[in-house]
């Protein structure tokens, strides 16, 4: 399967998870070119990435990121690696007082308008022999399994994620049939994403970008056409909405 993708798109290419799926999957022999997109400039040992500077508020940019990423060859692999829970003035809620426009906002934001519009200009460009588009979603998005409540913008963000997800799977069944579009939760990764909320999770239950971005390409490269529009845990297992 991982011969198939040649050309691979990352999104939020400096962040724990997105640098691991770019480090990862440039030893595989099959992969010719991964396009890594990021706000900054990033440096990468291996002569198959090209690191693109991207400023995501301009849709142009966006459009001409799926452009120059399909010159040569249609896309087999876009990974959608961006993501918000803190900054230095947004910080998930604790109670319905610490609910704000801003912090709904900026997440909603990073977490859905984005990984959307990139989907937007993507899609068009993906392989119609084989192609996965896979986004970083969370298990805490999932309606069903909320148990604790609390993070308020950053749950609602990713629930409406997935449902963009399901949504487009919808749309892209018609107009590409060998495109799949999942949702990925990579469980609790030790990032500066995390970094704060750290203190209560088990060491055992606190993956490297590495491990957890291994876990995700086992769980991607099994993926058949009739998985597409849903949500998995890095084990492989379906998450409910
Ligand atoms: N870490 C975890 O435990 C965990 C658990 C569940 C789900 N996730 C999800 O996994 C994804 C990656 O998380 P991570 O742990 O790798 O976090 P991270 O290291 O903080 O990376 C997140 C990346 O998102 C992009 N980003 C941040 N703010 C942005 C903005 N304003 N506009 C556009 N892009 C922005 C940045 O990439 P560029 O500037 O390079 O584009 C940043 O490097 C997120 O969607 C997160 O919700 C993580």
């Amino acid at each position: 399967m991982t011969n198939n993708f040649e050309n691979i798109v990352v999104t939020g290419a400096s962040g724990a998870i997105g640098k691991a799926f770019i480090n990862n999957l440039s030893k595989y022999q099959g992969v010719n070119k991964i396009y890594a997109f990021s706000r900054t400039k990033q440096t990468y040992y291996s002569s198959k990435v090209t690191s693109e500077v991207i400023n995501y508020e301009n849709e142009n940019e966006i459009e001409d990121a799926a452009k120059l990423s399909s010159l040569k060859a249609k896309i087999n692999l876009v990974l959608v690696a961006n993501g918000i829970l803190h900054n230095d003035v947004v910080y998930p809620e604790k109670k319905l007082e610490e609910i704000s426009i801003q912090k709904f906002q900026e997440i909603f934001y990073v977490n859905t308008i984005l990984p959307s519009l990139i989907a937007k200009h993507f899609i068009p460009c993906l392989s119609k022999e084989m192609a996965i588009m896979g986004f970083m979603s969370a298990r805490v998005g999932s309606v069903s399994d909320n148990k604790l409540g609390g993070w308020y913008a950053y749950r609602s963000s990713k629930a409406a994620l997935n449902m963009m997800i399901k949504n487009l799977s919808i749309e892209v069944g018609r107009r590409n049939k060998k495109a799949i579009l999942v949702g990925l939760h990579p469980g609790t990764v030790d990032s500066n994403l995390s970094k704060p909320f750290q203190n209560n999770v088990p060491a055992e239950k606190l993956f490297s970008p590495e491990t957890s971005v291994d876990h995700l390409l086992k769980v991607l490269f099994n993926l058949k056409l009739e998985n597409t529009g849903k949500i998995y845990a890095w084990d492989g297992s379906e998450i409910e909405p």
